[in-house]
C-alpha cells in the first residue's frame, strides 16, 4: 500500500474512532486551528443531516471553515429560507435563532462568500432599515449576509455578539493606534494593500499556539514579513523566548493579527509597512518567515534582497512561493474573464463552467471570499519553477536547506527553508 492511501485509511478510522465526546474536547480546545480537523465534522454529518439543536454541529460550524459545495448548498438555501421568513415578519424560536447565530459565524468565516439571489437583496435591506428594536432577530440574519459591527450595538454577551460585533469594534481601534513605519510608495504594494485592506486574509477564529512550557530552541529574534490576519504570528509561539515583529501593508489586517495575538497573550512587534522599507527597523532578525507575500511582489527578488539585509549571519528563511505548474489553470482561465464577480465566478465553477478549475473545489482557500480573491484574482501574481528558486536563494547568498510539505510535486506553493550562508 502506498504512504499516501495508507495515511487516508488510518485516518478515516481514526476519524470514525472519535467519539462525540472527544469532538467536544477538540472543539473546547482554543490552541488549535480547528478547520485542519474538518474531515472529522463531513465524516460525522456524512448523510448531510442533522438538527438545529445539535450543540456538536453548531460547534463545529463555528469553529471550521466547511469547504464542500453540498454543504455550501444546505447553507445558502437554509440562509435564504431564514431571511425570507423574518423579513416578512416571522419570528423563530430560541433554537431557530441560536442556530441562525451559528450559521452567520460560518458567513464570518468564509467572508460572506455565499452567493444570492436578488430578492434577499431587498429582503435584507429591510431588515437592515428596521432593525431598531428588532435586533434579536433581525441581526443574526443580516450578519449570515454582511459584517453587522457598524449596524448594531452590542445587546448581549455571548460568543455571537463577541464574533460579530465586540471583537470586529475592537480591531478598529486597534487599527487607529498602530505603529507605522516609513512610506508604502511601490504602486504594487499600493494595489496589494487595497486588496487586504478589503479583504484581510484570512478570517480565522483559533490557530496553533504553544503554550510555553512546551517551547524549545534557544531565544530568537523572529520576523514575520506579511503577517496577514496573524496565522503564522500566532504559530511562531514554537519558538521560545522569541522576540517577534510582525510587518504588513494593510492596516486591517495587522490589526486583526494584534487582537489575535493579545487574545493569546504574546507580546509581539506589529508595524504598517513595506517589506521593502525593512531595513528601517534597524534591526537583524536569526529567523524570518515570509509566506504567501513575494509573490505578490513587483519584484519578488527585490523583495527577497531587502529581508537578506536584516537576516543575521547563520540566520533562517521560511519561504512560500506559487508553484508555477499548478498554477497553469487558474492563470488561464483568470486571464480570459473581465469585470469579477468573485460569487458569480465560483458558482460557475461549482456548476462546471470551468472543467479546468474543478480541481479549486477541493481546495480549503476556495471557499472563503478573500482566499478565493487572494488564490484567482490577485492584483499582482508571480509564479515560479524550481531552478528559479535556486537562482533566487544564490543570487542572495542563501543556501537551501529543505522544501517543507513536498509529498506533491503539484502543491500550489513551495515552502523553501533557507539559510544566509555567512
Ligand atoms: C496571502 S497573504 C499571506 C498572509 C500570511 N503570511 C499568511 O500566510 O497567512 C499576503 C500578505 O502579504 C502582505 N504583503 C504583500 N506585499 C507586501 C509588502 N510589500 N510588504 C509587506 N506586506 C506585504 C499582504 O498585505 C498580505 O497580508
Amino acid at each position: 500500500m502506498r504512504i499516501e492511501n495508507l495515511e487516508v485509511a488510518v485516518s478515516s478510522v481514526v476519524s470514525l474512532m472519535m467519539t462525540d465526546s472527544m469532538i467536544k474536547k477538540m472543539l473546547e480546545d482554543t490552541n488549535i486551528f480547528h478547520t485542519q480537523y474538518v474531515d472529522i465534522f463531513l465524516e460525522r454529518y456524512s448523510d448531510y443531516v442533522f438538527n438545529f439543536d445539535d450543540e456538536i454541529f453548531k460547534k463545529c460550524i463555528t469553529l471550521m471553515l466547511i469547504p464542500d459545495y453540498r454543504w455550501e448548498t444546505i447553507f445558502t438555501d437554509l440562509r435564504r429560507g431564514f431571511c425570507e421568513q423574518i423579513a416578512s415578519g416571522s419570528h423563530c424560536d430560541d433554537i431557530i435563532l441560536s442556530f441562525i447565530e451559528s450559521l452567520s459565524i460560518q458567513c464570518f468565516l468564509n467572508d460572506y462568500v455565499y452567493n444570492y439571489e436578488d430578492d434577499e437583496i431587498e429582503w435584507l435591506n429591510y431588515l437592515k432599515d428596521n432593525i431598531t428594536g428588532n435586533e434579536k432577530y433581525y441581526a443574526p440574519v443580516i450578519a449570515c449576509y454582511e459584517p453587522i459591527h457598524n449596524l448594531v450595538k452590542p445587546y448581549k454577551q455571548d460568543v455571537f455578539t463577541r464574533v460579530q460585533i465586540t471583537d470586529p469594534l475592537s480591531v478598529l481601534d486597534i487599527q487607529k493606534t498602530l505603529e507605522r513605519i516609513g512610506t508604502i510608495d511601490d504602486p504594487i504594494s499600493k494595489l496589494v494593500r487595497d486588496q487586504y485592506l478589503e479583504n484581510p486574509y484570512p478570517k480565522w477564529r483559533y490557530t496553533d499556539f504553544m503554550p510555553e512550557e512546551y517551547r524549545i530552541g534557544k531565544p530568537s529574534r523572529v520576523l514575520i514579513a506579511g503577517c496577514g490576519t496573524g496565522q503564522q504570528v500566532i504559530s511562531a509561539s514554537q519558538y521560545k523566548d522569541a522576540e517577534i515583529t510582525a510587518i504588513d501593508l494593510s492596516d486591517a489586517s495587522v490589526a486583526y493579527a494584534k487582537q489575535k495575538a493579545d487574545e493569546y497573550g504574546m507580546n509581539v512587534r506589529f508595524i504598517v509597512m513595506d517589506l521593502l522599507n525593512v531595513e528601517l527597523l534597524q534591526q537583524q532578525f536569526d529567523i524570518i518567515e515570509c509566506g504567501g507575500v513575494l509573490h505578490h511582489m513587483a519584484d519578488p527578488e527585490r523583495g527577497l534582497s531587502a529581508l537578506c539585509k536584516v537576516l543575521a549571519p547563520g540566520g533562517q528563511m521560511k519561504l512560500g512561493l506559487y508553484n508555477r505548474d499548478a498554477r497553469t489553470a487558474v492563470t488561464k482561465v483568470r486571464n480570459s474573464i473581465n469585470n469579477v464577480n468573485i460569487r458569480d465566478f465560483r458558482t460557475k465553477v461549482f456548476h462546471g463552467h470551468y472543467p479546468e478549475l474543478e480541481e479549486l473545489t477541493y481546495m480549503l482557500d476556495f471557499y472563503g471570499y478573500s482566499t478565493c480573491r487572494d488564490y484567482c484574482f490577485h492584483e499582482c501574481e508571480h509564479q515560479f519553477t524550481l531552478p528559479q528558486i535556486h537562482v533566487m536563494l544564490n543570487n542572495n547568498n542563501l543556501d537551501l536547506c529543505e522544501f517543507v510539505g513536498m509529498e506533491s510535486s503539484h502543491m500550489y506553493q513551495f515552502i523553501a527553508q533557507s539559510r544566509r550562508k555567512h
